[in-house]
């Protein structure tokens, strides 16, 4: 979910909206604010996207007053209603609160709160925090205390942030797991989920730490633990570029951030690659020696970046011969996994919010494993609470559906196994710098491809009205296989299954049927040659039973040629790094046949980008 608050001399709904509208990304099924004016409160709250709330605004107008709260909602408890839409009031209509993640010990304080004579009206979790901080409230006339004392009654993961009508010129927040960040301007404050949410009114701003509270009033901010302990806080200065969460002339940002990718690339490369050809990864702040002496590779990561997880497998395990798990970061700690001091475990997510990968890692350090957090965005909490992180610069990220943020999270997968093959000084040590050169030009590779993209759209056109397509790849193929497959899930709501194209005659075989669209990537016909020839059979047995070949294969690959029903060209390059370049076509098909589909492309249905829950 999102989070704005918002106290100074503007109009508060507006700020408060317009700081939804960016934070709409972490989910859309419905919406509401709270202002407070006249002595009193004001909320609306609809269900669907915050355009639904924009119009009862309009219809019906609340009050205007400098200090609100709004909520832009991905449901958990409850259904996406009006009712169970955020904020949420106490019985007296006097206190208002958002919140985001999960209060598990919910049941229990709401039969407490009904004994005492609450009237609760909605199915969510939320509602109990809204009548506890009320009777707080009135026992000590403090909203920030009132919220320190509830807090420490709330198990689970949670952001607040509250207003009371009693106390018009501030809001409070509180954070435990999930993200809080404050904004600092001149006569006035911000409280958000994420800085893009204020970036345009300030960019200096403090990341809320663990179980800490805030109150924010125009003339600054007090953060103090659930205690009331003072804490320490840090300004940073926000160095985003406002313009790059613009749409830049595109019809969405999924196009646009498709486009940037070239750029993303060279930027996730950038100063990290000395002249002699090296790698220089000194920010990676985790002792040479440990990451001589690790014996194991684990990563864990969700969607996207769980296939990014995928193909750097392939890397390390070639690069730097230390084995390497992938895991689903939703199932890691459940299985009891083996971590010593000697796992390396990277955490891979764009956001750096995604409380699964979280929980990952939090398992792992509490087995004594160094964790290495390869993230996108800046100060999050997994970077934070890794020993180390590289980020990836793709820039802000705003469509649901990952695309430069997966192409920058293989290149930082490359970087981190290449440098550990540097490090521990395997027999590749040619290959290594090879390979980094190959990478260094690759961003030009990835422009070529975008440039070519026109028949793949068309195609994608032409079957906007299958129920299925399948994905098949070898090597790292197959991870690109899964994320082609995803990415028509999320985008097009239609069947896609990537599939091991060994594992085809295993089972899936019996899937083929007349005109089926099966899109096959093909490995280059050099280095891995005895892959390729597999695969031209494979692709030889589906044509046989009567599927439609779509074949992602390398300029100058002969061989596939007859048994391609469409044929998409990528240029040459090294094995390992192909997802770089055979994503891409991927990404646009499953954009464009969504786009065909009628489907909002930037908002896929029930998605979110940012999950914040488990
Ligand atoms: C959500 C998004 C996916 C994303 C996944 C992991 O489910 O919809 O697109 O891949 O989270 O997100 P992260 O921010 O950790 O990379």
């Amino acid at each position: 979910c999102g989070i704005v608050g918002y106290v100074g001399g503007q109009s508060a709904l507006d700020v408060v909206v317009a700081g939804l509208k960016r934070l709409e990304y972490r989910g859309y099924d419905s919406a509401g604010v709270a202002v407070l004016a006249d002595g009193g409160l004001a909320a609306a709250k609809k269900a669907g996207k915050l355009v639904n709330l924009e119009k009862a605004l309009k219809d019906r107008p609340l009050p205007s007053g400098s200090t609100a709260i709004g909520h832009t909602r991905w449901a958990t408890h409850g259904g996406p209603t009006d009712t169970n839409a955020h904020p949420h009031l106490d019985n007296a209509g006097r206190v208002a609160v958002v919140h985001n993640g999960i209060i598990e010990n919910f049941a229990v304080l709401r039969a407490e709160l009904a004994g005492r004579g609450h009237d609760l009206d909605s199915e969510t979790d939320t509602e109990v925090v809204s009548h506890l901080l009320a009777e707080s409230f009135s026992s000590c006339g403090d909203l920030a205390e009132s919220m320190r004392q509830v807090c420490r009654r709330l198990e689970g993961a949670f952001t607040l942030v509250a207003v009371h009508a009693d106390e018009p010129d501030v809001v409070v927040g509180a954070r435990r797991n999930s993200p809080l960040v404050v904004g600092v301007g001149d006569g006035e404050s911000f409280l958000a989920s994420d800085v893009a949410a204020f970036i345009a009114h300030t960019r200096s701003a403090i990341e809320l730490g663990q179980d800490q509270v805030v109150e924010a009033r125009r003339d600054g901010v007090v953060v103090t633990d659930f205690d009331g302990t003072p804490a320490e806080v840090r300004e940073y200065h926000v160095d985003w570029d406002a313009s790059a969460a613009e749409k830049g002339g595109y019809d969405y940002f999924m196009l646009k951030e498709i486009a940037e990718q070239p750029k993303a690339v060279a930027d996730t490369l950038l100063g990290r690659i000395d002249a002699e050809g090296a790698l220089t990864l000194d920010e990676v702040r985790i002792p040479h020696s440990v990451l001589r002496e690790a014996d194991k590779v684990v990563i864990v990561a969700c969607g996207t970046a769980f296939h990014a997880g995928l193909i750097a497998k392939y890397a390390i395990e070639h690069w730097t011969r230390m084995p390497c798990e992938v895991e689903l970061a939703s199932e890691f700690r459940y299985r009891d996994p083996i971590l010593d001091p000697r796992t390396l475990v990277i955490a891979i997510s764009q956001s750096g919010e995604t409380m699964d990968t979280l929980m990952a890692l939090r398992h792992a350090r509490e087995q004594g494993a160094k964790v290495l957090a390869i993230c996108n965005t800046n100060g999050s909490t997994i970077p934070r609470e890794s020993d180390a992180v590289l980020y990836t610069h793709a820039g802000p990220e705003v469509a649901v559906a990952s695309t430069k943020a997966f192409l920058t999270q293989l290149v930082a997968c490359y970087l981190v196994a290449l440098y550990l093959g540097q490090l521990r000084g395997t027999k590749w040590g040619d290959e290594i710098r090879a390979v980094i050169r190959d990478l260094s030009r690759i961003a030009g590779e990835v422009e070529r491809v975008l440039e070519t993209m026109e028949p793949v759209r068309a195609l994608a056109r032409t079957l906007a009205d299958k129920r299925t397509v399948l994905f098949l790849g070898r090597h790292v193929g197959y991870p690109v296989a899964l994320e082609g497959a995803l990415k028509l899930k999320e985008l097009a709501y239609m069947h896609a299954e990537g599939f091991a194209a060994g594992e085809l005659k295993h089972g899936p075989i019996a899937l083929i049927e007349e005109d089926l669209p099966v899109v096959v990537v093909v490995p280059s016909p050099r280095g891995r040659s005895v892959l390729h020839g597999k695969i031209v059979s494979n692709i030889q047995e589906i044509r046989a039973r009567g599927a439609r070949t779509i074949v992602i294969a390398e300029e100058g690959d002969e061989a596939v040629v007859p048994y391609a029903d469409h044929l998409v060209r990528i240029p040459a390059t090294p094995t390992l790094l192909q997802p770089l370049v055979a994503t891409v076509p991927l990404q646009v098909f499953a954009c464009e046949l969504a786009t065909a589909r009628g489907n909002e492309v930037d908002q896929p249905r029930n998605l979110a980008k940012s999950v914040t829950v488990e």
